[in-house]
């Protein structure tokens, strides 16, 4: 019997069209362009306002973004499977959420959470249901509304996050393209260092951790750095070396866009020159799991057909991970 792999047959996206730019922050908190640029590599965000606007509200335009491009109707996908830290409640699941609001109806799914690799870890669980056999078609998105669990007086955190979703459409394939292979890694030693505190059965919500700003993101910045680096360097650089890919091999590095400095330094780790990797954390900033499906979104139009591309991502957790993908859509 051949084979199957999951081949990314239709990508689709959504940002918000309201800006938060560098300039914006500078009214807001005590904090320049100039150092945002120099440490981040982030010119602007998109945030979605609005009274009872959620994480779902950015699935949705996503999914029929790339229902449209693959020419189906949203009630053929079979199974959805939704990456967030900003689900719209805690239950019922994202994934549900959104289903309802595409009118699907025969579909299952359920939301991941790995903060920045949710997307990675999705993706392979997703590919993992068609390489069974028992689907043929699964909708994989990153999505987060990240200004929900921002504080907005904290410029360690604020200047970074956006929000937007992109998704994946994973169908049967049997001449080698899709997700080939991946590595998924995690450590939750890391936890101290990039949490929400409250919220969850630890610290279940009260004016207490309310006053206490505990539902807002927590991050120490500088250890998650350091890790960050050799982390997705390192993973990238081990998913090489097991698949006998050399730098000449590789057509994309697809990062998540947390810094441009991290970015960099996996790139030269994995012996990739600048334009072999796709960057736009300049005008969505981190959007946590929808960075890397945001990045196939935009830069769709310069892959081609037998590509080999290695998506890449390290947060929360810690959770980190690469996966290669062979780009099947011409
Ligand atoms: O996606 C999930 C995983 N997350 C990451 O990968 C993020 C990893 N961390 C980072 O990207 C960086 O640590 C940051 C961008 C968050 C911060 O950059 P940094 O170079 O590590 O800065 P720092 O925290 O060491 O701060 C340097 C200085 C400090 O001032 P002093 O103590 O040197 O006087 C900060 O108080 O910059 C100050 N600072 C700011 N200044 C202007 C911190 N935030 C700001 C700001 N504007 N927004």
């Amino acid at each position: 019997m051949q084979k199957i792999t999951a081949a990314i047959t239709s990508v689709g996206g959504y940002v918000p069209e309201d800006l938060l730019t560098n300039e914006d922050l500078e009214k807001m908190v005590e904090t320049n362009d100039e150092w945002i640029r120099t440490r981040t590599g982030i010119v602007e965000r998109h945030i979605l306002r609005g009274e009872g606007k959620a994480t779902s509200d950015l699935v949705v335009p996503a999914v029929r973004d790339l229902c449209a491009k693959r020419g189906i109707d949203p009630n053929e996908i079979e199974c959805l499977i939704v990456a967030t830290v900003t689900p719209d409640m805690l239950f019922p699941n994202t994934a549900n959420v959104s289903c309802d609001k595409l009118g699907i109806k025969n579909a299952w799914g359920f939301d991941i959470l790995a903060a920045c690799s949710g997307f990675l870890y999705a993706l392979t669980t997703g590919a993992s249901l068609i390489e069974s056999g028992r689907y043929k078609k699964v909708v994989v998105v990153g999505a987060d509304k990240m200004s929900s669990i921002v504080d907005y007086t904290d410029r360690t955190t604020c200047i970074l996050f956006g929000d937007g979703a992109g998704a994946v459409l994973l169908e049967p394939n049997t001449e080698g393209f899709g997700v080939l292979d991946s590595i998924l890694k995690s450590d939750g030693s890391g936890g101290k260092y990039l949490h929400m505190k409250a919220g969850g059965s630890l610290n279940p919500p009260s004016a207490e951790t309310v006053a206490r700003k505990e539902h807002f993101i927590y991050q120490d910045g500088q250890p998650v750095f350091k890790f960050a680096v050799t982390g997705m360097a390192d993973v990238s650089y081990e998913l090489m070396e097991k698949n006998h890919l050399k730098s000449e091999d590789i057509a994309w590095l697809v990062p998540h866009q947390a810094n441009k400095r991290i970015i960099d330094a996996t790139a030269r780790r994995m012996g990739l020159s600048d334009e072999k990797v796709m960057l736009n954390i300049q005008r969505y900033g981190n959007t946590t799991a929808a960075t890397i499906p945001l990045c196939l979104w935009d830069f769709q139009s310069k892959l081609k057909k037998g590509d080999n591309i290695v998506l890449a991502a390290f947060g929360g957790g810690f959770t980190w991970g690469a996966t290669w993908v062979k780009w099947f859509i011409n």
